[in-house]
């Protein structure tokens, strides 16, 4: 693949034709920042959560999962400090009197700057459908040869990315000169005559009843931005029913909402997407060691998958969220370059404090423990809170591109390629095919006994149709790490063709040996 823009586009159209990623309700143009995950795609998700899952709340004994629901009471809301501080910046148009979120203003301007540039075709034949299917802003190619992007295009592009900096930095009076000094007008009243810019809440409302009117505050609840006030609202239920002792934690992957400013590059932004959140609770004053402690125990956790350090890095957060004492972020290399996919924040008590004074339940513990600080025991207290929290969906596209391989396999006779998505196996949708060499002269009759044989222990496919290399190729596409091939042979001497999908070799075992292989490297 010629750069790394290339080779992110290639991932987003595999992830399309090959079933694990699908832009939401399609047939109708799809929605923007909203994704499905497809038959392949569901299952790598699921096999996600699984390992994050079983590591949090098998592997430490001291972690439990709850699965609370996305409503919760609205006040939730104002104690965790969403309601006031979770914004993004709007402008109105005097003339036409219609709002518009200030990146979608600039973004469409931009797009209709590039426009003539972007009906030449630049991208390659098989990614034809790529601008369509991600929610990515114009993209423009690095020149090439005959194909140079024309000026309007280059100021667009130029405009977009001081846009990301003011954005980053809050700054409301440059965004607006940004969009004055390049005449950026209203799609309704073409004319820039535009309001001081004014912060607007990213999180999704709706109504509880059918009979209350939109107007009704007392009525509004929330889609969940997070799914970590979930654990919060249930800390005393939790401690108490389990009898937990501090330092203890609490898990929870959910769905969270959040109505993204910047919601494109494919699912590393979404609208709704899927978290992965553990709140430790301990004692106040010991948060710094459970902090690094964290830090350390979560990244084992990413290098567990095998995927080699150096496409990893922390990242320490300068700006602090509302809540926050320290925080940092784990990093990954995309093929976008560096960025988080998970978060690692010293909560402080803001959280359980915040409900102790919205909701007047009690939120303390009494703690027996010695505080080494004083020397006497610790007493009543509201926990401090270390967090960590992972994007499900910024996962799956982290072990997407670290998988996805294209490979020259030319000869001097012949020219071949494959692609082949090197997926750890444990999280691989299927782990085994099981392939007759023909359909006829009985093979597909023991192929479906090894199926019956292997599939309660774990995902295999069976498949018939096309020739074997066909068929291989196929797998390779999905990350199947192993296939085995029942031929004629097979009925002579009981043994199968077992092809590797990394290597490619093949060797010759006996029938009975194939569950034993594949259950060794799922674990
Ligand atoms: N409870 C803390 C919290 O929500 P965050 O940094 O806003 O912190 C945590 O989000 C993780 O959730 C991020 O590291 C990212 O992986 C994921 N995430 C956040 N917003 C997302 C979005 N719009 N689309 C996909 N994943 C998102």
């Amino acid at each position: 693949m010629a750069n790394d823009s290339n080779r992110f586009q290639a991932i987003i159209s595999h992830a399309k034709e090959y079933g694990f990623v699908f832009p939401s309700s399609e047939i109708y143009d799809g929605l923007q920042a909203v994704y499905d995950y497809g038959q392949w795609g569901s299952e790598l998700k699921k096999n996600i959560k699984d390992y994050w899952w079983d590591s949090m709340t098998r592997m430490y004994e001291n972690i439990v999962g709850i699965d609370a629901a996305i409503f919760m009471h609205p006040t939730t809301w104002k104690a965790s400090g969403h309601i006031d501080n979770f914004n993004d910046p709007m402008i109105d148009n005097k003339d036409s009197k219609k709002r518009y979120r200030v990146d979608h203003l600039i973004e469409t301007w931009a797009e209709d700057k590039a426009f003539s540039f972007k009906t030449k075709k630049v991208y390659p034949e098989h990614l034809k459908d790529v601008q369509g299917f991600m929610d990515e802003r114009i993209d423009i190619p690095n020149p090439t040869e005959g194909n140079q992007p024309s000026d309007d295009a280059q100021k667009a592009k130029s405009v977009l990315e001081e846009m990301d900096k003011l954005l980053a930095k809050d700054d409301f009076v440059g965004l607006k000169k940004l969009i004055e000094e390049n005449d950026i007008r209203c799609p309704i009243s073409e004319t820039c005559n535009w309001t001081d810019i004014r912060q607007f809440n990213l999180m999704f409302s709706t109504e509880f009843g059918s009979t209350v009117s939109s107007e009704d505050e007392d009525n509004k609840v929330y889609l969940r931005p997070e799914t970590a006030q979930g654990i919060f609202v249930n800390f005393l239920n939790v401690q108490k029913t389990g009898r937990m002792k501090i330092p203890f934690g609490i898990a929870q992957i959910g769905k969270a909402f959040r109505n993204e400013i910047v919601a494109r590059q494919f699912i590393f932004r979404m609208r709704e997407f899927e978290q992965m959140e553990m709140q430790f609770f301990i004692p106040p004053g010991t948060q710094k060691k459970w902090y690094e402690f964290w830090k350390e125990e979560r990244m084992k956790w990413h290098l567990g998958l095998g995927i080699p350090k150096e496409n990893y890095r922390f990242h320490n957060h300068v700006k602090l969220a509302h809540y926050a004492d320290a925080a940092c972020d784990i990093e990954f290399n995309f093929p976008i370059g560096f960025k988080e996919v998970e978060g690692i924040h010293s909560r402080t008590d803001f959280d359980l404090k915040n409900h102790q004074e919205y909701s007047k339940k009690k939120m303390q513990y009494f703690d027996n423990d010695i505080d080494p600080a004083t020397g006497k025991p610790y007493g009543n207290y509201i926990p401090y809170v270390i967090e960590t929290s992972i994007g499900l969906d910024r996962m799956f596209l982290l072990v997407m591109s670290h998988a996805y391989e294209e490979q020259d396999l030319s000869t001097a006779e012949k020219q071949d390629s494959r692609v082949v998505l090197k997926l750890p196996n444990k999280l691989a949708p299927v782990k085994l095919a099981v392939l007759p060499l023909v359909k006829k002269d009985g093979l597909p009759e023991i192929a479906r006994k090894i199926m019956d044989d292997c599939k309660s222990s774990f995902r295999c496919f069976y498949e018939e149709k096309d020739t074997i290399g066909k068929r291989y190729r196929r797998m390779d596409a999905i990350g199947t790490p192993f296939c085995v091939t029942v031929d004629q042979q097979t009925k002579e001497d009981n043994t199968v063709t077992i092809r590797y999908r990394d290597t490619m070799q093949q060797d010759r075992i006996p029938l009975s040996q194939i569950k034993e292989i594949v259950s060794k490297v799922i674990l």
